[in-house]
């Protein structure tokens, strides 16, 4: 196999774009890739504040890196979850990333700010620990980025992140989810920042190669939580199909891309574009929410609630145990 630049040795073979590169070549077509979606999809410009959403993985820290290299202001955010040695590990690599590159980086730190880890959080709250993860990290990209004067959030979901969720929408046909699903969310509220998703147009595979070949040192284990979620049975099925026939992720997610602008008139629409939806204040954090209360301020409500109650003593008979 050789490379369809230079005919030198190929490294990585992609087979959905009938190409095969060298490393140098390689990292070429990965920092064109992204480009090419920030600037077809007006993501940002090299004069905006971009906040990069960096969890310790290959795909993030690979975000972070690129888009260092190309001269845009990137600065880092990290989110503390809480989750044992996993996060402990998922920091480290954050860190050294950022003391190497000489990089700007933020920390949140979820248990010193709000008394308890993700996984207590999800269990007070009668969620499973992934939606209340979710539910943290997107309402701390947004307060973050406006608490510090960032225009724009970039989270490092990949071809195949976005093809598996396209996936789950269709099979459950949520179409509120189908009609927001885009790498690029413009702010529709003042206090609602500009979300950005730069490398949709590259697989797992490709974030991976690219981190090796820069020596990224990133974290491999997943979280723990992820283990039997319904996202990784979607991407076991597209990685099937793909395997049998190159190219099917792209063409089931850059498809639905083109075909959205056409559909969004027609089926998208009458159940409401979400990022439409009119927006107010949360009357308790003032985070942009469609209801009276944002959903993460009712979470945390719930969960300090079921901390306040927590039994110190011994239980009488017959009383309930919290
Ligand atoms: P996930 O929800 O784990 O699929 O992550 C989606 C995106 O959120 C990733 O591509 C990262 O950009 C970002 N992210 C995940 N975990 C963290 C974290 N702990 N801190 C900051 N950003 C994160
Ligand atoms: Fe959020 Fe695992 S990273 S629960
Ligand atoms: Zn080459
Ligand atoms: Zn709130």
């Amino acid at each position: 196999m050789r490379c369809v630049k230079c005919r030198e040795p190929a490294v990585l073979e992609i087979r959905r774009h009938n190409a095969a590169f060298c490393a140098p070549h390689f990292l070429d077509f990965f920092t064109s890739q992204v480009e090419r979606a920030i600037q077809e999809m007006r993501m940002f410009d090299k004069t905006d504040r971009i906040l990069v959403a960096v969890s310790g993985g290959k795909d993030s820290l690979s975000l972070w890196d690129v888009l260092l290299r190309l001269g845009y202001q990137a600065s880092g955010l990290y989110i503390h979850l809480g989750i044992g040695e996993y996060s402990e590990r998922s920091k480290e690599k954050v860190l050294l990333f950022a003391r190497k590159h000489e990089a700007d980086l933020l920390i949140v730190d979820l248990p010193a700010e709000y008394g308890m880890n993700v996984e207590e959080m999800a269990k007070r709250s009668h969620r499973v620990p992934c939606s209340a993860c979710g539910l943290s990290k997107r309402y701390l990209f947004n307060k973050v980025a406006l608490d510090h004067g960032f225009d724009v959030v970039a989270t490092a979901h990949n071809l195949d992140d976005e093809a598996a969720v396209l996936l789950g929408n269709l099979i459950h046909w949520q179409v509120e989810f189908l009609a927001r699903q885009s790498p690029v969310l413009e702010s529709t509220h003042p206090k609602l920042v500009k979300k950005v998703k730069p490398l949709y147009r590259l697989s797992e595979r490709e974030t991976a190669a690219y981190a090796v070949l820069r020596g990224i040192d990133y974290i491999v284990e997943e979280c723990p939580n992820s283990v039997g979620a319904r996202s990784l049975l979607y991407k076991e099925a597209l990685n099937f199909l793909e395997a049998k026939a190159p190219g099917t992720k792209q063409s089931l997610y850059w498809g639905f891309l083109e075909q959205r602008k056409v559909i969004a008139g027609s089926i998208l629409s009458p159940a409401g574009d979400g990022n439409k939806a009119s927006l107010r204040e949360c009357i308790h954090c003032g985070q942009p929410t469609t209801a009276e209360i944002c959903a993460f301020c009712r979470m945390t409500e719930k969960a300090m609630e079921k901390m306040r109650t927590i039994r110190v003593g011994p239980a009488k008979l017959g009383s309930r145990q919290e």
